[in-house]
């Protein structure tokens, strides 16, 4: 199996160009289905869930051409039914898209229950309760989830908890809900707002999203057209916190500053530089940096996704912190790892307690999943010496051509495929 050797303790310096966003990709994909007419999706990120993404649509029935530079050409005219319960689904998360535009534009879903990364239980409750107030009747078997409506009627629906996957869901189907559907205590990620736009740009009506209530008006179709997928901010954030760790000077490029401002307020709070222009910035260190404690929240909070590196730049920051993760109930797995490295982490429940570190120790660790194996890397970056991240199936899902870019950074890292861990 891959994995990925790094010489760490080199300055990261120079440019990296931001790849699309991988969740916004992953629930527009799924809505082309809504279509039914040819749609051209530009700046997908080259990672394995795309791919997976463009199996699931070729085994639907679209006819699906993907150039290297991320431009895709679905057309999912051909699809008569959405029936794929023969596990492909299991392989990410974002297949539940598949039931609410799957419901929206044919009435009938059957898929495999999702996948994803193992960060907690993930219950889709609230997806299923959205489903079900439009006109949705589920019938989940063993490991296959059915949902059906004779037909679908616009309806208020609140959300119990803050859910990217539920909101995006049930826009997806109440898109040709007969009425009004207004979505309560919806969420305010980037790919929720990219998703919404998407739509509309196909001749949907949705008002409201990037706020917490979204209001739907029903539509009879949808028609094709082209797309382009915002930057993803998780990607940026993981190479800014890269250039903390590493004491380094970047500029990332191809960017939304303003879906970075959570991680741009806490680095600047630690004492990074940080200097925002149009659309890049420069993250550079100058000074020693002080320990912050961090709290995951729904957007525009801090993001679950980003706690993982910047565990690792406070494991690495002289001083005490407090790392708290308020969205999956078991997103520490990987502290396991960074401890192996010489990092002093305690945690307890939800809450990791950090001691700062002068350095971490190279040695070999594992990517526990996906964004667990972004912090490796990360810490593998800052640690002297040779290190081993084993297991990167899971950061290729979702991080494109990681070790090029570190590489043109001026990290020693390669993918070796087999013993040989010669740098
Ligand atoms: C999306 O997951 C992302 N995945 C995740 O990114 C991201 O961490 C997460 O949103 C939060 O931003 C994709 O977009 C494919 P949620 P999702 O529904 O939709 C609970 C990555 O590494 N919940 O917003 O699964 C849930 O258990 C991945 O790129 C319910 O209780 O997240 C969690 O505690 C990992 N019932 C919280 O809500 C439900 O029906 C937020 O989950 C749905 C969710």
């Amino acid at each position: 199996m891959a994995k990925l050797v790094i010489e760490g303790g080199n300055r990261l310096r120079g440019k990296v160009n931001i790849s699309g966003f991988k969740n916004a990709a992953l629930a527009i994909l799924p809505a082309t289905i809504l279509t039914g007419d040819n749609c051209i999706i530009e700046n997908l990120p080259m990672i394995q869930d795309v791919f997976v993404y463009r199996d699931i649509l070729l085994k639907l029935g679209a006819d699906v051409s993907i150039s290297d530079s991320g431009l895709m050409n679905v057309d999912t005219s051909k699809i008569e039914k959405c029936f794929i319960p023969n596990g492909l689904t299991k392989k990410l998360r974002a297949s539940y898209y598949l039931l609410g535009a799957g419901l929206g534009r044919f009435k009938d879903v059957t898929i495999s229950y999702p996948g994803g990364c193992d960060i907690g239980l993930r219950p889709i409750d609230q997806h299923i309760k959205g489903l079900e107030a439009l006109g949705g009747t589920f019938e989940v078997k063993d490991d296959v989830i059915r949902v059906s409506a004779k037909k679908l009627k616009g309806n208020k629906i609140y959300l119990d908890v803050v859910s990217v996957g539920a909101t995006i869901n049930i826009m997806m189907a109440a898109v040709f809900a007969e009425g009004k559907t207004v979505i309560e205590n919806a969420a305010k990620e980037p790919h929720v707002v990219d998703t919404a736009n998407f739509l509309n740009a196909m001749g949907a009506s949705i008002r409201g999203a990037g706020t917490d209530v979204i209001r739907i008006t029903g539509v009879e179709k949808l028609h094709g057209g082209e797309y382009s997928v915002i930057p993803d901010q998780i990607e940026a954030g993981t190479y800014m916190i890269a250039a903390a760790v590493t004491k380094g000077d970047l500029i990332i490029n191809n960017i939304i500053p303003k879906h970075l401002e959570p991680v741009t307020a806490k680095l600047k709070e630690m004492g990074m530089n940080i200097e925002e222009y149009g659309d890049s910035l420069r993250v550079h260190y100058e000074k020693e940096l002080v320990p912050v404690n961090i709290k995951t929240l729904p957007y525009p909070g801090f993001p679950t996704d980003l706690q993982q590196p910047m565990t690792v730049l406070l494991a690495m920051t002289k001083g005490d912190s407090i790392v708290i993760e308020s969205i999956f109930e078991n997103r520490f797995k990987y502290i396991d790892e960074l401890v192996k490295m010489g990092a002093r982490i305690k945690v307890e429940n939800r809450a990791a307690a950090i001691k700062g570190v002068e350095k971490l120790n190279a040695t070999e660790v594992k990517a526990t999943d996906l964004r667990a194996g972004a912090a490796m890397v990360v810490a593998c970056l800052a640690a002297e010496g040779v290190s081993t991240v084993n297991d990167i199936y899971h950061i290729d899902r979702g991080y494109e051509f990681i070790e090029n870019k570190f590489m043109n950074l001026g990290a020693k890292i390669r993918r070796v495929e087999d013993e040989d861990q010669q740098i």
